[in-house]
Formats: C-alpha cells, sequence, structure tokens
C-alpha cells in the first residue's frame, strides 16, 4: 500500500476567489481542521466571505453538526490576505476566480512567485482546459484541477483533473488531501467538460431532441425519466434549476471543445429559451412557469383499461424479465414460448422493449413498444408508443397489462429509442468512449455520476444490466435513423458486445 500523501491538517491552504465556490471550499478545508487563508481582488470581499463563512459555522452549531468550541477554533484558523504575500506559508492553493484564461494564468504567475516550489496548485475551473491554465507556469508539475461542485460544503465529489503537465505526485497528493477532507475524488484526464459535464450532456440533449421532434411535452418526458427512468429530476426540470444559460453554455462549450462532434450538437429549442429570457427559475420562467399560483401541466395518463386475462412471453425480455414474475403475481396467466423477445397479447399484438426501431416499420403488424426502465418492479410510470396503425384494442390491453402491475401509463410518439432506452444508450456510449479514450476509470466515471449529478445507476451499472449487445443495438438502429453520427455505437460499444458474446460462448462451452 502506498503512503497516503495529504497534506497535513496543521499546514495552511490558501482559497483566491471567494464567491460561491471559493466560500464552499474554504469552508470544507477550514472544517477539516486546516487554516485557512481568503484572498479575493474585489475589495472587502474576502473579509464579506470570511464573516459569511463564521456564519455559516454558526449555524452548523446550531444544527448541532459542530460544537462551540470547534466553531470558534476553526474562526481562529482562518485569516484574510489583503494580497498574494499573505499566502507565502500556504501548503495548497486552490483558485475559484472568474471563468476567463487570461485571469486565472496572471493569478498563478504571480502566485508562483510568493509560494513555496513544493506548493500544490489548483484550479476549480469547470470548463478550462487545466493544461492551458498552468501554461505559463515554471512548475506546471505541481498543478492540478480540482473541480468541486456547488454547493462544495454538502456534495461530496471532487474530480481530480491532470493536465498535460501535472507530475503523478501532485495528483495524487491532491486525491488524497481531499479524500482526507470527507469528499469522493476521482481521477480524469484534462478533457472538455472532464467527467461528469462530458458524459450528462445526453441527458439533457436526448430530452431536448425528443422534445423537437414532438414525441412528448417537457412534464411527460420529464416524468418518465423520473418514475420510470429512476432519475431525481427530469432534463426539463433540472436545467430550470441550473438556469437555461448555464446549462446550454455547458453544452456549448464542450460541443465547441469537441470540434462540434454530433455527439454534443447544442438545442435549437433551447437556444430559443435562452434567446427570449426564459432562464428558468430565476427568471420566473423556462421550460414551466414559477410565477405564484403557476401550476405543472399535468401529464397525460391514460385512462383505466382492463387487464388481459392471459399473456405469452416468447423468449427471455432481458432488462425486462423482472416483469414476468410481476404479470404473474397480477393474477394473469403466462404462457412461456421459447423464440422471441416480447410479450404476446391476447388480441396478437406484440409489447417489446424499445429497441432503436419505430413502430411504424412493422407493416402490419401490431407492435407496442415499452420504455426502458430503471427497475420495473419499483418504476411507477411506463411509457409505450404506437402508430397510428395500432389497433385500439391493442393499446388498450398493453395499457391495462401495465396498470395491473401498479403502474401509470404515458403513451408517446412513435420515436425510435423512446425515452428512457434512448437516453441510457447515450449516456453508455459517451462513458465507454471516455474509459478507452483514458479519460477515467469505468468506476470513477460511475461514482461521478452517481454523485455528481444523482443518477441511480452509473452507465456501467446500467451497460452491465442491460448487456453490451443491447446498448449496441440500440445505438446502431437509432443511428441508421438518424445518420448524423450523434448515435453511433462508438467503437467500444462494439467491441464489449464481442467479448461479451465470446465470454458467453465461452462458458457455454464448458
Ligand atoms: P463567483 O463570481 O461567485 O466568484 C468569483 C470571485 O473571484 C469573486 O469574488 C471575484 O471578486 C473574484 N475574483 C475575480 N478575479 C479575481 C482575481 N484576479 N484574483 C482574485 N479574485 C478574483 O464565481 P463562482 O461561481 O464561485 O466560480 C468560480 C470558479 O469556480 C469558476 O472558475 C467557475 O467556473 C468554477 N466553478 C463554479 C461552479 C458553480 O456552480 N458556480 C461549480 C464548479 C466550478
Amino acid at each position: 500500500m502506498t503512503d497516503n500523501m495529504a497534506i497535513a491538517r496543521d499546514r495552511a491552504v490558501a482559497v483566491v476567489g471567494t464567491g460561491t465556490m471559493g466560500q464552499g471550499i474554504a469552508q470544507v478545508a477550514l472544517v477539516a481542521g486546516h487554516p485557512v487563508r481568503l484572498h479575493d481582488a474585489g475589495p472587502g470581499r474576502a473579509r464579506q466571505a470570511a464573516d459569511a463563512l463564521a456564519g455559516r459555522l454558526g449555524r452548523l452549531v446550531e444544527k448541532g453538526r459542530m460544537t462551540p468550541e470547534e466553531r470558534d477554533a476553526a474562526v481562529a484558523r482562518l485569516q484574510v490576505a489583503d494580497d498574494l504575500s499573505g499566502l507565502a506559508d500556504a501548503a495548497l492553493v486552490i483558485e475559484a476566480v472568474v471563468e476567463a484564461l487570461p485571469v486565472k494564468r496572471e493569478l498563478f504567475a504571480e502566485l508562483e512567485k510568493t509560494v513555496a516550489d513544493d506548493c500544490l496548485l489548483a484550479t476549480n475551473t469547470s470548463s478550462l482546459s487545466v493544461t492551458a491554465v498552468a501554461g505559463g507556469l515554471r512548475l506546471p508539475g505541481r498543478f492540478v484541477g480540482l473541480h468541486f461542485f456547488n454547493p462544495a460544503p454538502l456534495l461530496p465529489l471532487v474530480e481530480v483533473v491532470s493536465g498535460f503537465a501535472t507530475d503523478e505526485t501532485a495528483a495524487t497528493r491532491a486525491y488524497d488531501t481531499v479524500a482526507a477532507w470527507g469528499k469522493t475524488p476521482v481521477r480524469c484526464a484534462d478533457t472538455p467538460g472532464f467527467i461528469v459535464n462530458r458524459i450528462a450532456r445526453p441527458f439533457y440533449a436526448e430530452a431536448l431532441r425528443l422534445y423537437e421532434e414532438r414525441a412528448a411535452d417537457p412534464a411527460t418526458i420529464d416524468a418518465v425519466l423520473r418514475e420510470s427512468g429512476g432519475f431525481r429530476m427530469g432534463p426539463f426540470e433540472l436545467t430550470d434549476l441550473i438556469g437555461q444559460d448555464v446549462n446550454e453554455a455547458v453544452t456549448r462549450s464542450v460541443w465547441e471543445s469537441f470540434h462540434h462532434d454530433p455527439k454534443f450538437t447544442p438545442s435549437l429549442a433551447q437556444r430559443r429559451l435562452v434567446e427570449s429570457g426564459r432562464l428558468g427559475r430565476k427568471t420566473g420562467r423556462g421550460w414551466y412557469a414559477y410565477d405564484e399560483g403557476a401550476q405543472r401541466p399535468v401529464v397525460p395518463t391514460e385512462a383505466p383499461a382492463p387487464a388481459p386475462d392471459k399473456v405469452t412471453v416468447h423468449g427471455g425480455l432481458g432488462h425486462a424479465e423482472p416483469l414476468v414474475p410481476m404479470i404473474e403475481a397480477a393474477g394473469i396467466k403466462v404462457r412461456r414460448h421459447r423464440r422471441g423477445h416480447h410479450i404476446a397479447l391476447p388480441g396478437g399484438g406484440h409489447l417489446t422493449l424499445a429497441d432503436g426501431e419505430a413502430v411504424f416499420e412493422y407493416d402490419g403488424e401490431e407492435i407496442v413498444y415499452f420504455d426502458l426502465a430503471h427497475d420495473y418492479t419499483t418504476a411507477t410510470r411506463i411509457a409505450l408508443a404506437t402508430a397510428p396503425t395500432t389497433s385500439p384494442e391493442t393499446l388498450q390491453e398493453a395499457v391495462g397489462l401495465f396498470q395491473a402491475l401498479g403502474k401509470e401509463v404515458t403513451v408517446i410518439g412513435d420515436v425510435p429509442g423512446m425515452i428512457v432506452a434512448r437516453t441510457v444508450a447515450m449516456l453508455v456510449d459517451l462513458a465507454v468512449d471516455a474509459v478507452d479514450r483514458g479519460v477515467a476509470s469505468a468506476d470513477d466515471i460511475d461514482t461521478a455520476m452517481r454523485l455528481g449529478v444523482n443518477y441511480p445507476a452509473g452507465p456501467f451499472e446500467w451497460a452491465a444490466r442491460l448487456g453490451y449487445e443491447t446498448v449496441s443495438d440500440l445505438l446502431g438502429s437509432l443511428h441508421t435513423r438518424y445518420p448524423t453520427g450523434r448515435y453511433a455505437p462508438c467503437l467500444g460499444v462494439v467491441r464489449r458486445e464481442y467479448e461479451e458474446r465470446a465470454a458467453m460462448k465461452d462458458q457455454e462451452s464448458r
């Protein structure tokens, strides 16, 4: 086992830029026991930040999370530095000033004149290249990205970003230090959006795209991703909270940094929203209205329909297999048939898990697609897709079946990949690609997505449940139907599909 390289608690940590993030990070370092130095270029701002911090520690005392003695000791460890020379004894400097490359570069050039050569230097940038920020340094090896999430005292995730010049020792010291502060660090390479802001893009982009394709309205897409996908919030309500301008800026920045890769293409609908000033909660209106008395649009939900008395399950349902015992428990007779991957309804219709194709393509067959759920046993809503040719009787049987399992049922437009399946397939695609490009490990990506954006499961957990063949088929079908490159499965997904198949054969032959 390697030695822990965390910076000792009695060594000073300096925070430069004491706005939202700087204050949060300073609080974390202070509560962890370090002497903390605050500096800000705005006159009086560091002092204000110190006072605000003391106030926040006071509230922790009121809540019983800290003793008054601990608070007093912490406040005594907090110092305001009027200029950078006051940070000379720091063992770690974390920068959280405005998001502007020239400002950050100039600051670090000045800092390097003041601090010791072994002082670790870190930027909290969320969109600039760590390598670029370190570009002008005399000793760029000691420079890392420490990307905290807002609010820093509450959110455990910290992305530890290695730039091109970052020494392994510097990254390890930074990692061990934030871990000692009670955070959950993950390691990543210096690429656009790091882990979370890169891999989370499809969660917003696919929802916007589905809205643009008139598959469903925002309230429906939000409801399906929450109640079926298991996500804490839907993308429309979440971006209203984040700010449409802020969310779009991240999307544009990642897209531009990837040289307009179609996987990251921004949304026209979101552009219009930003242009019209409908930025979300902060302006009283975004996808939803927030003025007093404003009500959320009602999510279209199917009226009660009679449950079929029997179904035939053809082949294995894969991730949807838990539906079978649920159907039996609902008193519906289940017959099994060897071939296929669907549930046959008594009237002859087929219920099929979203696979990236559209219903209209099944000329003459009665197909109803159902969307992916994070967990079919706990999902409270299921989305169905039909084509105009689907008979009302078939739809009624499908609706009645899911209602008999205690689910609300929503019918959306006939779009390939539906809502959850399409979103999850794209999350897996970006995650696999990131691993294969050395951005981060699969475990760190899963951790980052669970902690950074509250996903019910990391992309690799999803992939393990679905299997890469399913993911690859979904993406391949989507790619055929939208041939822009956006949905083309990355090579890593296809490779894992082959590996999975080989492993299966190997098992069968034993
Ligand atoms: P903020 O606007 O709340 O605070 C920035 C502070 O930096 C201000 O107090 C300003 O006076 C000070 N400042 C500006 N130039 C300075 C200089 N040359 N030297 C010293 N102080 C200077 O900004 P916020 O939101 O705290 O963001 C700071 C950094 O953290 C940015 O790089 C941002 O991208 C990043 N970040 C922000 C997150 C957020 O949710 N707000 C999340 C993660 C990272």
